[in-house]
């Protein structure tokens, strides 16, 4: 790979403080990882009530232009809660309570989907500060999603979030014209409600091929939500996942796809395919429970993942200037949110630092601020402007 190396201490450390702490303990209490995840939901409810206030702060407020000619996206800060977190499209709107900016609902398939069968279905990596998960895309099917986003998002706009929907093909389909067509409905549907959509062709646990494996197969979707994007007025973004493990070649030619079909920009990245993450963690692949229960399956999360996303954000914005770019995979600290903005990250997603860091959003973006203040940056609206 000729990724461009990333700075030295990049992977900046947080000592845990108090809150840390007690999340922990919370952690140890909760013994069903699933069970653990749900906790997301009634923390985003009560936070008001735990005296916690995530306030807009226009300094970290900004626009997404994009090349492509969409509708530019909004976003109140430029942390966006990531796709898998929520799966079902409920409660999205108390997410801005734990102070996102924005939120990734799904991955939604075309149909309702139990998900994996075997349990445990996620678990922690506690000392590489990771989660590896193997839940198999449960979600309510596309339909209901679309329901949910299109009755909340007045209320996610009037509290500063902006609502993007997760899609993906429904694995398993054998038939060519039939895998497209459900995936044709399921664009049309997260199309028309949500402000952008992400195609995600790099799910690691369901069994089945990942899409960005086949190059051709994805030449043909992108195609085809061209073609509807075409039918619209007004363009929104989309945005393609890609899968954090693919070689350079590989990688290029799933860019120039995306480039050439004229989306909007890249998700950089998914989770890392367990089997191959070893040489990312200290903890032994073998050991890890999710692994035991379910043989191949599988992605890992977290911090071990920022390496990686770090040097592909980096990549992209050199060869593709063109593509908008969300960072994802690791972002646990404001500083790396800074410096993923400064390397060409147009927002960041988080998902496993939520497990790790009490209120970590509200930490991270007063980190952020302090990582503007040193380097005299008075808005991240300069910031990106002046990048591009
Ligand atoms: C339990 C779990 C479920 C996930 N489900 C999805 C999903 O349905 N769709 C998707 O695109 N990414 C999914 N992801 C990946 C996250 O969106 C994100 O890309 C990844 O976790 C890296 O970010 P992080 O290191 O901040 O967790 C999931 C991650 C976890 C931990």
């Amino acid at each position: 790979m000729t990724f461009d190396n990333m700075p030295a201490g990049a992977n900046h450390d947080y000592k845990l403080n108090f809150g840390d702490k007690i999340l922990a303990r919370i952690r140890k209490a909760i013994p069903s990882p699933e069970l653990r995840h749900q906790a997301l939901f009634p923390l985003a409810y009560m936070a008001p009530i735990l005296g916690h206030k995530a306030k807009l702060d226009q300094k970290l407020s900004y626009q997404i232009n994009f090349k492509d000619g969409s509708a530019p996206l909004y976003l109140s800060n430029p942390f966006i809660l990531a796709a898998g977190a929520n799966k079902t499209g409920r409660g999205i709107v108390p997410m801005a309570n734990l102070g996102f900016g924005g939120v990734t609902v799904g991955t939604a398939t075309r149909y309702f989907r139990k998900g994996n069968a075997h349990r445990p279905r996620m678990g922690m990596v506690e000392a590489d500060r990771c989660i590896h998960n193997s839940m198999g895309l449960n979600n309510p099917g596309v339909e209901v999603i679309s329901q949910r986003v299109k009755q909340s998002l007045g209320a996610a706009h009037s509290k500063n979030l902006s609502v993007g929907f997760s899609m993906a093909e429904t694995p398993g389909l054998v038939d060519e014209a039939e895998r497209l067509k459900e995936l044709v409905q399921s664009f049309e549907m997260a199309y028309q409600v949500a402000d952008y959509v992400e195609i995600n062709v790099s799910c690691p646990n369901t069994g089945v091929a990942r899409g960005d494996l086949d190059t051709q197969f994805t030449e043909k979707i992108f195609a085809e939500v061209q073609k509807i994007r075409a039918q619209h007025s007004r363009s929104k973004a989309v945005f393609a996942k890609l899968s954090p493990d693919l070689n350079e070649a590989h990688l290029r030619c799933l860019l120039d796809v995306v480039q050439n079909y004229g989306l909007s920009g890249v998700v950089l990245s998914n989770t890392y395919p367990t089997l191959q993450a070893q040489k990312l963690l200290q903890t032994p692949v073998a050991s890890l429970p999710v692994l035991a229960a379910d043989g191949a399956k599988g992605g890992l999360s977290g911090r071990a993942l920022y390496d990686s996303t770090y040097k592909s954000v980096s990549f992209v914005k050199k060869h593709y200037p063109d593509l908008a770019i969300v960072a994802s995979g690791g972002v646990d600290h404001g500083a790396k949110a800074w410096d993923l903005l400064n390397a060409g990250a147009d927002a960041v997603q988080c998902y496993s630092v939520l497990a790790y860091r009490w209120f970590a959003i509200t930490q991270m973006r007063k980190e952020l601020a302090l990582k503007m203040q040193e380097n005299h940056c008075s808005s991240l609206k300069e910031l990106i402007s002046n990048r591009a």
